[in-house]
């Protein structure tokens, strides 16, 4: 515990001593200028109220606004470079003076760190490489200076009337004292300098000069308008009777209290007199020097840099570029964003008298633009092939920067936290600005996606309101940008794959892809749909998948041969408006079966059966026929034959049910051969392969208008072996779904059952004409003969 508190005010007590001795170097910069001190502590340092108290043997003296403008400093605190500035001229009132030659400056810097106050003490020492001039006229911020050379005073030019009344005074005042008269004043009585340092007047007598100060705005100073530039001079006559000698100087200072203009094309301009007062003349022609921040230039850099000195009409007119070297600048809000340039001009205009009576005037002014809009700009760079929205914003100046955005009206504050679909990044310029670039995908659910009937694609909208601040004010503004990209819309597009039992499709979804209808020929694809049709469909946000088994509704077989045949499963993507097909995804892909029966929409017949059992040892497939002995195989091979053949001919009989209609024919072997090879082959022993096609009525048009079979739906076939089970033999007494839907086996010898089912043709309606009618009388008993005349 004792412990504990003894380190506490140790502690306490080495702060204190730090605080007192030690100022960080880099937060105080002291520089000897020609003709004051510059003391710069960094503000992050001081706070925002620092205080400066000046220090001579006498004492410690506050330096406020008032002390500071009668006895020579000027206090600026510089926000915008991060600094408080005091200038000290050589003669201000507490600097210690050497011989006019070694000016040592003590002050104390008073900040309060903390809560607490600490006081450093601190002094600066200079020697002004410069020479004085007989005269020098100082015009800083907060005051008018004046030094002459104490030895000459011999005044040429002064008004006659002031003279004698000074010389008047001068005879009549019974003191040796110092007394000064003031020249504006409409009485002018002398007084003695006690009395004019109560008026704000400073009067100091160096080793060798005599120097005059006073602020501005003081009553006896005079206003008036030199050459249409605005002027004010104070004018004192110092004097003092010793014996019968009478000594008097003439102190006169006057400076331009132009203001500063700017012009529109850019320029600060700045007026001054060329004769400024009458006791400040020049022999022959004045010259000038410009500078900033207290320091004069050479002519060539002036010039590089842009500063243009005119003589005009007995002015001087001096124009700055705007933003020229040394210009501070500094944004603002005020609803948009603004900036303006501040400017601490320096001048001196060197005067030549007579008898090297020379003046040399210096001029700190402080020029300051009217607010400047500063307008940001964004610029569109979106390449809509990236599908990437890509917005710059640029222009933004450095003391400006970005907190947050909104996209859409949603906000995201900077930096972004790690959203690969949106990213802001910051472009550094060497001209001082920056600028920010914003790239957020098309497809990013912030994104606004509108489809655009007139213009057929996709249209995404990205609102951008970016939120800056001014720095160090952290004061608000916006700037809004908005984007607009169409991208083409295309239908979406299965991917498909051939398995082995069929076909399976695939599909990515896009978020527009609720703009079509997903159909199967003209049915909506559902999962009712699917299960009604023994689709296999899976789907979640990102995909559908479907798998379209063999001969499942919309399932197209074609080209068949003895090597097999080709399915054909097409999805179709439909305006759901119109109900226009807009494009379609089609897969066909090859199977093979060793037996096949088609039986197609436009009454065609189409088998591929296995023979083996059909036929007697070395026959051959190409021996067989249809009822019809003319009807032969299309094709063959060891085993196996292809027949293919409109339904109603090659001998076919018809069978009509109540709701059905069923076509069968039978593959024979050739009797005549197979008598002949092999007498005692007992029929009974042949395999009969008997094919059937059964059409559900409701779904034939015209049956018997004998020109066009035509079927809403291809029919149920069937491959019958007499030598296998009778499952395969029952009579067709399907329900139109169950058909469809649960496979119908042939039966082999092997009694493997194949899964195949009935196919389709595609819907070619009209078959031809010749062929049909050319077969139609010879079928017609039978036809009649096995329907139900209730059919008719
Ligand atoms: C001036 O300051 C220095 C330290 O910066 C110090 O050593 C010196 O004593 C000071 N001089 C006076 C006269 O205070
Ligand atoms: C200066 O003048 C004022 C008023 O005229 C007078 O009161 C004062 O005593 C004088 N001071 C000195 C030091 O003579
Ligand atoms: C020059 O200045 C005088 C008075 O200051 C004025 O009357 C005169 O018009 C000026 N001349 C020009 C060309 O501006
Ligand atoms: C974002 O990710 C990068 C690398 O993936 C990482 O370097 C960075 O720090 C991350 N930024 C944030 C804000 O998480
Ligand atoms: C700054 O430089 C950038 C890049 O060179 C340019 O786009 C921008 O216009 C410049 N801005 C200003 C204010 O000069
Ligand atoms: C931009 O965002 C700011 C801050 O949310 C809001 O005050 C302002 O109204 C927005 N501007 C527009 C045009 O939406
Ligand atoms: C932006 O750029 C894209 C791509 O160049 C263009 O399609 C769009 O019309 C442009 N304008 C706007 C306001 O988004």
């Amino acid at each position: 515990m004792a412990l504990d508190f003894c380190l506490g005010v140790t502690l306490l007590l080495s702060m204190w001593t730090t605080a007192k001795c030690d100022i960080p170097k880099e937060a105080i910069q002291m520089e000897c200028h020609d003709r004051f001190f510059v003391i710069a502590v960094d503000l992050a340092f001081t706070g925002s109220n620092p205080h400066f108290e000046a220090v001579d043997e006498s004492g410690v003296y506050a330096i406020t606004k008032q002390s500071a403008a009668q006895c020579g400093y000027s206090i600026g605190v510089l926000p915008m470079l991060g600094h408080v500035e005091l200038r000290a001229s050589y003669f201000s009132c507490h600097t210690e003076n050497k011989d006019d030659e070694v000016f040592t400056f003590n002050f104390n810097l008073v900040v309060a760190i903390e809560g607490k106050i600490a006081t450093y003490a601190l002094n600066k020492t200079c020697s002004p490489s410069l020479p004085w001039s007989p005269r020098e006229v100082t015009c800083e911020v907060n005051y008018m200076e004046v030094s002459v050379k104490s030895e000459v005073t011999c005044p040429s030019e002064t008004k006659k009337e002031d003279w004698n009344a000074a010389l008047k005074s001068a005879y009549t005042s019974a003191t040796s004292d110092w007394q000064v008269m003031l020249h504006g004043d409409e009485r002018v009585l002398p007084m003695n300098l006690s009395e004019a340092h109560k008026r704000g007047y400073a009067f100091h007598l160096t080793d060798s000069r005599l120097v005059l100060r006073a602020p501005y705005g003081q009553p006896e100073s005079f206003s008036a308008e030199v050459k249409g530039v605005p002027v004010e001079a104070v004018h004192a006559t110092l004097f003092s009777r010793q014996s019968w000698v009478v000594l008097m100087v003439d102190l006169v200072a006057a400076c331009s209290m132009h203001e500063g203009s700017y012009d529109n094309s850019g320029y600060m301009m700045w007026d001054t007199p060329e004769v400024l007062h009458p006791l400040m003349t020049s022999e022959s022609e004045t010259r000038v020097k410009i500078g900033v921040d207290g320091e004069l230039v050479e002519k060539p850099v002036a010039e590089e840099r842009g500063y243009i000195v005119e003589k005009y009409n007995g002015t001087l007119q001096i124009s700055i570029p705007y933003n020229a070297e040394g210009a501070i600048r500094k944004s603002l809000v005020s609803g948009d964003l603004f900036e303006f340039y501040v400017f601490a001009l320096y001048l001196e205009q060197m005067l030549f008298g007579e008898d090297q009576m020379d003046t040399r005037l210096r001029a700190h002014r402080t020029l300051a633009t009217p607010l400047l809009p500063r307008p940001l700009y964004s610029e569109n760079r979106t390449v809509p092939e990236q599908r990437m929205f890509t917005v710059y914003l640029g222009d933004v100046p450095e003391d400006v920067g970005l907190v947050a955005v909104h996209l859409n009206g949603q906000v995201f504050t900077v930096p972004f936290m790690n959203v690969s679909s949106h990213t802001i990044t910051k472009v550094i310029h060497p001209n001082n600005t920056h600028g920010y670039t914003l790239k957020v995908s098309m497809a990013d659910p912030i994104v606004r996606q509108q489809f655009s009937k007139e213009d057929g694609a996709m249209q995404h909208t990205l609102e951008i309101n970016y939120t800056l601040t001014v720095l160090p004010e952290y004061e608000p503004f916006y700037h809004l940008a908005s984007v607009m990209a169409f991208t083409d819309v295309s239908p979406p597009v299965f991917d498909a794959v051939c398995t082995e039992s069929g076909i399976s499709f695939k599909l990515d979804r896009r978020p527009f892809d609720y703009l079509w209808e997903i159909t199967i020929g003209s049915d909506l694809l559902t999962s009712e749909l699917a299960d009604q049709h023994g689709y296999i469909m899976s789907t979640d946000s990102n995909s559908l998948l479907l798998e379209v088994p063999l001969f499942s509704h919309g399932f197209k077989s074609t080209e068949a041969t003895l090597k097999g045949f080709f399915g054909t499963f097409e999805i179709t993507m439909r305006d759901p408006e119109t109900s226009e097909v807009q494009s379609s995804s089609v897969k066909t892909c090859p199977f093979s079966t060793t037996e096949l029966i088609m039986c197609s929409t436009d009454g065609r017949l189409t088998v591929v059966a296995d023979l083996s059992l059909a036929m007697p040892n070395g026959g051959n497939p190409t021996r067989t026929n249809l009822r019809d002995k003319y009807c032969g195989p299309k094709e063959t091979d060891g085993t196996r034959a292809l027949f293919s053949f409109p339904l109603n001919s090659c001998g076919s009989t018809v069978k009509l049910g109540k709701e059905y209609v069923t076509y069968e024919n039978e593959i024979f072997f050739s009797k005549k051969l197979r008598a002949l090879k092999n007498p005692a082959d007992p029929i009974n022993n042949i395999d009969r392969v008997t094919v059937q096609c059964t059409y559900p009525l409701s779904g034939l048009f015209r049956l018997f208008s004998v020109y066009k079979f035509e079927s809403d739906l291809a029919g149920v076939g069937r491959i019958l072996h007499s030598l296998q089970s009778t499952e395969g033999l029952r009579s067709p007494t399907m329900e139109p779904t169950s058909v469809t839907q649960s496979p119908v086996y042939t039966t082999r010898r092997t009694r493997r059952p194949v899964s195949m089912r009935p196919g389709y043709q595609p819907p070619a309606k009209y078959i031809k004409v010749s062929s049909f009618l050319k077969n139609l009388p010879k079928k017609k008993g039978t036809l009649q003969s096995k329907i139900n005349p209730r059919m008719y």
